[in-house]
């Protein structure tokens, strides 16, 4: 799998390989993605760490042929969803807003970090099976929890795309100059020594 090689990214300090490897491309192969393989993906997230462990990420995911993944698909913003819609499986990831502790219910300040740690277990996990995750914050919000009959107290997040990996001529031409991994700013751009 991951057969179209693009140029390889270079940190500036030495980290695991797949922290490079990783990335979001948007050309998708045909090939199906079984529930298990997707579970798998699920898991990784489920073992993602959340603030007192109060686990607020939420998944609702689809395979590529679902009544599921149509109503997934359905809400992307049109320049998602005319590559997305080729995935072999789209999970929307949301958090449960607010906690309960003996009947009282109060708001989790930490829902969407936390959500956000568990997705990016998912995507890792992924690379590391050999998919390509590319999460989308493009879509109807209002459409998708209408249509996934999302509870109040949750919020939505993103909608990632899952497969393999496929060639950039399979994507519409104004799209295959993005299929080359982004770079990052200096580290010390965003990481200082004792304060901001
Ligand atoms: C929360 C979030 C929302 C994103 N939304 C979109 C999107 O709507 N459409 C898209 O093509 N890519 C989207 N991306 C992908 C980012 O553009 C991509 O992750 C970023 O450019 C870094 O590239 P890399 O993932 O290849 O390292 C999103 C990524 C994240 C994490």
């Amino acid at each position: 799998m991951n057969a179209h090689a693009t140029p390889a990214r270079v940190s500036d300090h030495p980290i695991d390989a797949m922290f490079l490897e990783r990335h979001s491309p948007r050309a998708f192969t045909d090939r199906p993605m079984a529930e298990a393989e997707l579970l798998t993906l699920l898991e990784a997230a489920r073992w993602a760490p959340s603030a007192a462990n109060h686990q607020p990420a939420r998944f609702v995911w689809g395979l590529r042929g679902d009544a599921g993944f149509g109503r997934i698909a359905e809400a992307l913003a049109p320049g998602n969803r005319v590559w997305a819609e080729k995935a072999a499986a789209l999970v929307v990831v949301a958090s449960k807003t607010v906690v309960e502790r003996d009947g009282v219910r109060s708001a989790l300040g930490t829902h969407a970090f936390d959500a956000g740690a568990a997705w990016m277990s998912l995507a890792l996990q992924a690379h590391l099976k050999g998919w390509i995750a590319h999460a989308m914050g493009g879509f109807d919000k209002i459409k998708a929890a209408e249509a996934l009959h999302m509870p109040a107290d949750h919020e939505l997040h993103a909608v990632v795309a899952l497969g393999e990996l496929g060639a950039p001529d399979l994507l519409p031409e104004a799209y295959r100059p993005r299929e080359v991994p982004s770079g990052r700013v200096a580290l010390s751009e965003i990481a200082r020594r004792g304060s901001f």
